[in-house]
């Protein structure tokens, strides 16, 4: 099957596709025909092998995983000996948060998938894993957001932010948005209540007060953190040096503040699943690539400007 492989640290041209073997299906695994991939952030840290800590897990000196890639969305097309839920031909969406995405096989454990309705499409499905699960656990499992309360979500306009507006309504918040003057519509768009543009107003002044802070961009401050809000949830980082003094200073403080990774889990899934189905979800896609052009996408997504996603089709390819 072919794949995009890397193996060497380093920028989008270290992305080669080949010709690879099939992955195995383990018994609690479903092999997958990849239609659509996102890009994520985390694609192009893994990629670079920055931040430096990250390579004690991806591999010090080489990534230990070839083929990267996280997000995908596609067919069924074999299962293992344990498996049940699943059936030939269902169509499936998930994410292998250390990689093996970019191909067009995936083997993916059935804990980290869920089906989803035939009527919705691949691409959309694609662009969902990680940021949706990223907002949805930020919200709800690690913010404890409740209706009624009123939340700040800043880094609105990308991909962990489109879906955190949308999902912070769908459970009947009030949300500020902050995203560049240039996405104020587009946040509006999703549902947010008011929306504050960061090259128009300096957040750090910021004096409203909100229940729930929501940090997708990570450039908060504990102070900021304290002055607006009753609690947060720190997901982006923008440095290293402003994430680890924001976490020193919290840990001698009462406010409660959480940092966070990603879960990939099948209850999850299934509730973003869920959301689109019933109409409270619905992923914007600013760009697509096609499969040739990986490489390109997780260069375009690396300015960390993207409005909702970008998403990369592999639906030209016969098997
Ligand atoms: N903790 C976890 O497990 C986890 C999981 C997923 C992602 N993340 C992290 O979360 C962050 C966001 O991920 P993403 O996928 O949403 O990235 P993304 O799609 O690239 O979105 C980044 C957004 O940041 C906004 N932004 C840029 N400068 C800003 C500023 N000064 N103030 C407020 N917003 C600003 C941009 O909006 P404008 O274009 O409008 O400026 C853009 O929409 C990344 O750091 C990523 O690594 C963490």
């Amino acid at each position: 099957m072919k794949a995009f492989v890397k193996t060497k640290y380093g920028g989008p041209e270290v992305l080669q596709l080949e010709e690879v073997e099939m992955p195995t299906v383990e018994n609690d695994h479903i092999l997958v025909q990849v239609v659509a991939n996102a890009a994520n952030p985390a694609d192009w840290h893994l990629l670079r092998g920055k931040p430096f800590f990250a390579r004690f897990t991806s591999g010090l000196f080489k990534p230990k995983e070839k083929v990267p890639g996280a997000d995908f969305a596609g067919t069924v097309v074999g299962k293992g000996s344990s498996v049940t839920g699943f059936e030939i031909g269902d169509h499936v969406f998930g994410a292998k948060l250390m990689g093996t995405a970019f191909a067009e096989l995936v083997s993916v454990p059935v804990s980290a998938c869920a089906s989803f309705p035939k009527q919705f499409s691949f691409t959309e499905m694609a662009s969902i894993p990680i940021a949706g699960l990223t907002a949805l656990q930020a919200l709800i499992t690690h913010g404890k957001l409740k209706a009624g309360e009123i939340v700040l979500i800043n880094g609105a306009s990308g991909g962990v932010g489109h879906f955190a507006v949308q999902i912070a309504k769908a459970y009947g918040a009030t949300v500020t948005a902050v995203c560049s003057g240039r996405n104020a519509a587009f946040v509006q768009s999703l549902g947010a209540d008011k929306v504050i543009a960061y090259d128009q107003e300096n957040i750090h002044l910021h004096k409203g007060k909100y229940d729930l802070i929501l940090d997708a961009n990570g450039n908060l401050t504990l102070d900021d953190y304290k002055r607006m809000g009753r609690r947060g949830v720190m997901i982006g980082f923008t440095t290293l040096g402003h994430m680890f003094s924001t976490l020193f200073r919290k840990a001698f403080s009462k406010f409660p503040l959480i940092q966070f990774t990603v879960e990939v889990n099948k209850a999850d899934l299934q509730t973003l699943a869920e959301m689109v189905t019933q109409g409270k979800l619905k992923p914007q896609i600013e760009k697509e690539f096609s499969y040739l052009e990986i490489p390109e996408a997780i260069g375009y997504i690396e300015a960390m400007r993207t409005r909702g996603k970008v998403v990369m089709n592999w639906k030209t390819i016969p098997l």
